[in-house]
């Protein structure tokens, strides 16, 4: 039988990619994605390694289902914990209800998942056989820019989680390493410009003053969605993380994030947060 791993989000994108390439590495993975139209991608794409997940981060009935579905079926090698969003908006008018949503998704979500698995997990390390999870941060976790708030919350809020839950399971065994990427090109910076656009229609007269960093947002936005790594590369980062011997605990994937976290390390705060802004 050969080894298992959940990876979460996996329509498009990073997520997509991972499967893809845990499939080629040997792997049953267990994919989850929201729509009937994903599920039939996986299936006629994998017929035979993959088997569906219904999950919505932001429904705990649906978590807690997947969860038994996987602890039903044994020892479980690997989460990826990969599924995200990203709502931009200036924090001052941001309703507080997208940033509970962007929370809710991108951390509360992650947890909740990793809770379910858990016990999967565990099966494995009784087996004598590794056990792993891999969290999907971003450079974005190291280093905030304006009109990104609700996403740098909570990437760096991501950054605590992990580190936490790897000193926690490290008795037992269980690795935990958290991935950075820099700029990928997937659909979720589309994503996130159409939440943007629908944020703008219920913004304050006010919120004119942030027009100059939007479109500044916009831009980068459209750059990295255009000339971002191929999330085939990222993918590479999250399959080496689960075979390897003994994975780095933090890996920054990317040409930008490598710069971005060099001038994390080296720059006197004042320098770091002006060109931050920028
Ligand atoms: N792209 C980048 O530049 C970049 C850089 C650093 C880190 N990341 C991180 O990489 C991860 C994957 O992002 P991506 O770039 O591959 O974006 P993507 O192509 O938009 O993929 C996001 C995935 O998350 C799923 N998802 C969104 N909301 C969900 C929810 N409520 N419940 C369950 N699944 C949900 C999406 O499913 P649906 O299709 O059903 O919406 C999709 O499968 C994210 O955590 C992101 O923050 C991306």
């Amino acid at each position: 039988m050969s080894r298992s791993v959940v990876v979460t989000g996996a329509s498009t994108g990073i997520g997509r990619a991972c499967v893809d390439q845990l499939v080629r590495a040997g792997f049953t993975v267990w994919a989850s994605v929201r729509t009937d139209e994903d599920e039939a991608a996986l299936h006629r794409d994998h017929p035979e390694a993959v088997r569906v997940l219904r999950l919505d981060l932001t429904d705990p009935t649906s978590i807690e289902a997947a969860g038994e579905l996987v602890r039903a079926a044994g020892p479980l090698h690997g989460l990826v914990n990969n599924a995200g969003v990203a709502l931009p908006g200036p924090l001052e008018y941001l309703p507080v209800d997208v940033f509970r949503r962007q929370i809710e998704v991108n951390l509360v979500g992650q947890l909740a998942v990793t809770q379910a698995m858990l016990p999967a997990l565990r099966l494995s390390r009784e087996r004598g056989e590794d056990a792993r999870i891999v969290m999907i941060g971003s450079i974005g976790g190291r280093i905030a820019g304006p009109m990104l708030g609700p996403y740098h919350a909570s990437k760096f809020g991501l950054v605590g989680l992990t580190d936490s839950l790897r000193a926690e399971l490290a008795p037992s065994g269980i690795r935990v390493v958290l991935i950075e990427p820099g700029a990928v090109a997937t659909p979720i910076w589309g994503r996130g410009t159409a939440a943007a656009d629908d944020l703008a229609k219920t913004l304050p007269a006010g919120a004119e003053r942030y027009a100059k960093q939007i479109a500044a947002t916009r831009a980068n936005a459209a750059r990295s969605a255009a000339h971002g790594i191929p999330p085939a590369r990222a993918a590479q980062a999250v399959v080496r993380t689960l075979t390897a011997p003994r994975p780095r605990p933090r890996r920054v994937v990317g040409p930008d994030a490598t710069v971005a976290a060099a001038l994390v390390r080296l720059l006197p705060y004042r320098l770091l947060y002006r060109l931050a802004a920028r």
